[in-house]
């Protein structure tokens, strides 16, 4: 095959230029304006729930800024969920805090609500306070147990800080991820389900609490003529310009998102009874995940190879693959941090493979992956 085919591409539906042309053509080349209110209106309106939204630069400032908001720093500890990209837990680390990392279950890969519970419990015998905020992720798409965690969470009066960056439109029992804790991320990055070449959003619960969110987002500036500050803010707004590109991808949100399951439904059918290839798909009728990246497990001992030779030959052929995210709680920098493990994430970053889903990818070109993989498995 002459092309490359890529994990997630960026895919635009054409609307995007009419709406930045019209910023330029009114001036508003600043990180507010029109286009940054109808964004933040449609992606409300998207994931319902009687939420407000704040369109910010980054999915990380958003978890920042939820953080703030819930009080955590200097001293605290958060519950974070180990098995993610960094950028869950380093915002924690921002407001010198300390991550203390939970391991995955099974089912959704995502945080382990029996390990959550034991977590809390000795963190409280063994530093006298409770953690200041849990922090889970619906990685790939897939929504984390979030009934269990939220009413554990409001067993013990922690809030939850659900990180969907990578989960714009998976659904729990029909409700939107990033709508259940009291604070939701969102990203659009160049890789996202959507993207507005790099941005995030935080969803918050109410008008007031979108106010408090945009205060913190734009330095903090108390309402004086003069600039007057009382408590520490950040440059983390939304430009007009990306929230123009974010409306014309709105236009196509729900496009991409039927490609991604459609996609996903392909590499279903074709790794049905495949032994040792493994897809990972939704476990029960609750679970609708937007399968934002699909990913295999590959048994080494049922295929005699691996998860990275399988990546190496893979790349050869055109087609990029990457390891799951390596665990937090085997990562360098987070190495001496508290930690509640069931080896479940470990055993998955030494198996796994995310294969390409975006809108790019094609019938044909799924059928081309399937047929790779497979060669590369074969005894
Ligand atoms: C799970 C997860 N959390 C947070 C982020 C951070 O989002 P951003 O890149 O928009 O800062 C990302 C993606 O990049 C992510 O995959």
């Amino acid at each position: 095959m002459d092309k490359r085919i890529y994990l997630c591409l960026a895919h635009m539906s054409g609307e995007e230029q009419a709406f930045i042309k019209e910023a330029f053509d009114t001036n508003w080349v600043v990180p507010l304006g029109p286009n940054v209110n109808a964004f933040e209106d449609e992606l409300k309106h998207f994931v319902g729930q009687d939420k407000e939204v704040v369109a910010l630069s980054a999915g990380t400032a958003a978890i920042h800024l939820g953080l703030i908001q819930l009080g955590v720093g200097a001293g605290d500890e958060v519950i974070c969920q180990s098995f993610t990209f960094c950028a869950s837990a380093n915002p924690v680390a921002y407001q010198g805090a300390k991550p203390v990392f939970i391991d995955s279950e099974e089912d959704t890969w995502n945080m382990d609500p029996v390990l959550l519970e034991e977590a809390i419990k000795d963190r409280i015998a063994k530093t006298g306070k409770k953690p200041k905020a849990i922090l889970p992720v619906h990685l790939y798409g897939m929504p984390a147990r979030i009934d269990e965690i939220c009413a554990i969470a409001a067993k013990y009066e922690i809030p939850v800080l659900e990180d969907a960056a990578e989960a714009l439109g998976s659904e729990f029992n029909g409700r939107k991820c990033g709508t259940f804790g009291t604070f939701g991320v969102l990203s659009f990055n160049g890789n996202k389900m959507i993207t507005t070449s790099g941005g995030g959003a935080l969803i918050v619960p109410d008008e007031s609490t979108k106010k408090q969110t945009m205060f913190y987002a734009t330095q903090a500036r108390e309402p004086f003529p003069h600039y007057q500050h009382e408590k520490i803010g950040y440059n983390y707004r939304m430009s007009n310009i990306c929230a123009g590109i974010g409306r014309g991808q709105m236009t196509v949100l729900d496009e991409h998102i039927a490609h991604h399951r459609h996609v996903h439904a392909l590499y279903e059918n074709a790794f049905e009874g495949v032994d040792g290839i493994t897809l990972k798909s939704n476990p029960d009728g609750r679970f609708n995940a937007n399968y934002w990246l699909s990913t295999i497990l590959i048994d080494p001992v049922k295929t005699g190879t691996n998860y990275d030779e399988v990546r190496r030959k893979l790349d050869e052929r055109g087609i990029e693959t990457r390891p799951l995210w390596k665990p937090m709680h085997l990562q360098p920098v987070y190495a001496t941090n508290p930690c509640y493990v069931n080896g479940v994430s470990e055993r998955l970053f030494n198996m796994g493979l995310c294969i390409p889903a975006g809108p790019w990818v094609a019938d044909e070109d799924v059928a081309y992956i399937v047929e790779q993989i497979k060669g590369c498995c074969m005894k």
